[in-house]
């Protein structure tokens, strides 16, 4: 039996021992021992083994992409699905993963059988939902089951054209006493799957929640055993939500594609710059930033409202956009800018739920911080973008043709943009700043 011989090792050192320890005697590590199959379990898993061979021999090309049904979805995973791709989707619970996932079910059916394998919700509640969207295919099969062993057998039976595991946190397998969830469970799962999934050249999805601090519950590993992690965000308030790559090993990470959430699923929007800008009402605090971190640029609204502090300690709260880079930022504003807002409480927002990390947004953050603080607001005609260094210069970033034809495109006629980028001829005026200073002074 595998449950006498499950063995706890740890993460750390290698350290082995029959119980868990909450701190590995070897190194001292805290929490780093984990459960693990067998040994000779382990041994049995190692096939036929491969003949090194020059790389030239090797296949060098994927037969074909598999659409998943939305154009968008597709072109955030670098032009569909490659068989065998493992992809991990997380996100906030009620953010719709198993929405999105039934309905690429639907349209995934074309090439034959899907399982939906459901470990967090009964048949009747996807019933629910599927009639309600409209999923009515009948290859789209349903298998409510959490026994690992279970479903890798029915992978093995239905021979089905694409898999889907809502969630890798629900599943469980007999060869381990750790409970579904544990970091040992979790990895056994997503590496069985994927075994299983490789060997027949089916791709599949995985479900992943994700924890209250924001990231993927379970070990890192999680994230390198699958091919592709896919983020699935927004506000759940609201009806917009964000897929992007945050890994892909077929295709880049920049693409985004933008849904929103209707009583029929989610749609698919083909405008996203219109809709983040929409609601736009010119007041202080507010300037539109072209986003990309790929080749779909998209106009943001970064929002920023300064007012006195309330407390002696002043609040820095931000939405879709990094507190840590906001106190940088005002600290530069400080030092280099003579803008102070110790005494003053920040809070700064990306309109529509996006959340933005690239570093060519801050100079959008701190001229809408200066906006807001002097309750100016800036000409309605300008988008900003450039990253900010800590003496204060702004410089150059990637993508500036891409951001400047989108802003183009959407009516907007003059761009504050770095000094140093280097653009050939553009139909939109362009302001190059070398400094925050020099970009406050062009704006107010
Ligand atoms: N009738 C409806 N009309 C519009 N939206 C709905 C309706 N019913 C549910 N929703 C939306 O679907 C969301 C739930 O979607 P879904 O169950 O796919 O999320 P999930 O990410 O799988 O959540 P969990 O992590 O709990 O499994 C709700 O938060 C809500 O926004
Ligand atoms: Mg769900």
């Amino acid at each position: 039996m595998a449950r006498r011989t499950a063995k706890f090792v740890c993460q750390s050192c290698g350290y082995r021992s029959v119980k868990w320890k909450g701190r590995c005697p070897a190194c001292g590590e805290w929490n780093t021992l984990v459960e693990e199959p067998a040994e000779e379990e382990n041994l049995r898993r190692i096939k036929a083994p491969e003949r090194p061979r020059p790389i030239y021999e090797w296949e060098g090309e994927f037969a074909e992409r598999l659409t998943t049904g939305f154009r968008n979805l597709d072109a955030v995973l670098g032009g569909g699905l490659v068989p065998g791709q493992v992809v991990l989707i997380a996100g906030e619970p009620g953010i719709g993963k198993s929405t999105l996932l039934l309905q690429v079910s639907e349209r995934f059916s074309r090439y034959g059988k899907v399982l939906y394998i459901s470990g967090e919700e009964s048949g009747n509640q996807i019933a629910v939902r599927a009639r309600r969207i409209g999923v009515f295919s009948e290859n789209v099969l349903l298998l409510p089951e959490t026994h690992l062993e279970v479903i890798l057998n029915a992978v093995e039976e239905e021979n089905p054209s694409l898999v889907i595991v809502d969630s890798v946190q629900t599943v469980y397998s007999e060869r381990l006493e750790s409970s579904a969830g544990s970091v040992a469970q979790v990895r056994e799962t997503a590496f069985r799957i994927s075994e299983a999934c490789k060997v027949k050249g089916t791709p599949a999805f995985l479900v992943g929640q994700i924890t209250k601090e924001g990231t993927i519950a379970g070990p890192k590993v999680l994230e390198h055993i699958v091919d592709t992690v896919l983020q699935f965000e927004g506000e759940r308030f609201n009806f917009y939500r964000v897929v992007k790559a945050v890994k892909n090993r077929f295709g880049s990470t920049g693409e985004v594609a933008v849904f929103k959430m209707t009583d029929k699923g989610l749609e698919e929007i083909e405008e996203p710059s219109a809709f983040f800008i929409s609601e736009r009402t010119g007041s202080p605090g507010s300037v539109i930033f072209p986003y990309t971190e790929g080749s779909r640029p998209i106009l943001l609204e970064v929002q920023a409202l300064v007012l006195h502090a309330l407390y002696t300690t002043p609040q820095r709260r931000t939405q879709g956009f990094d507190v840590n880079r906001l106190s940088l930022i005002l600290a530069v504003l400080e030092k280099e800018a003579g803008v102070f807002t110790r005494d003053s409480d920040v809070f700064i927002n990306i309109a529509g739920g996006m959340s933005v990390r690239e570093p060519a947004v801050d100079l959008a953050v701190a001229l809408a911080v200066v906006s807001s603080k002097r309750e100016e607001p800036l000409p309605e005609d300008i988008v900003v973008f450039g990253e900010l260094g800590l003496s204060g210069e702004v410089r150059a970033v990637h993508f500036g043709d891409l951001r400047l034809k989108e802003a183009r495109r959407f009516g907007f006629e003059r761009a504050i943009v770095p000094k140093n980028l280097h653009m050939e001829d553009t139909d939109i005026e362009l302001i190059p700043v070398s400094n925050i200073r020099e970009a406050i002074e062009v704006v107010f």
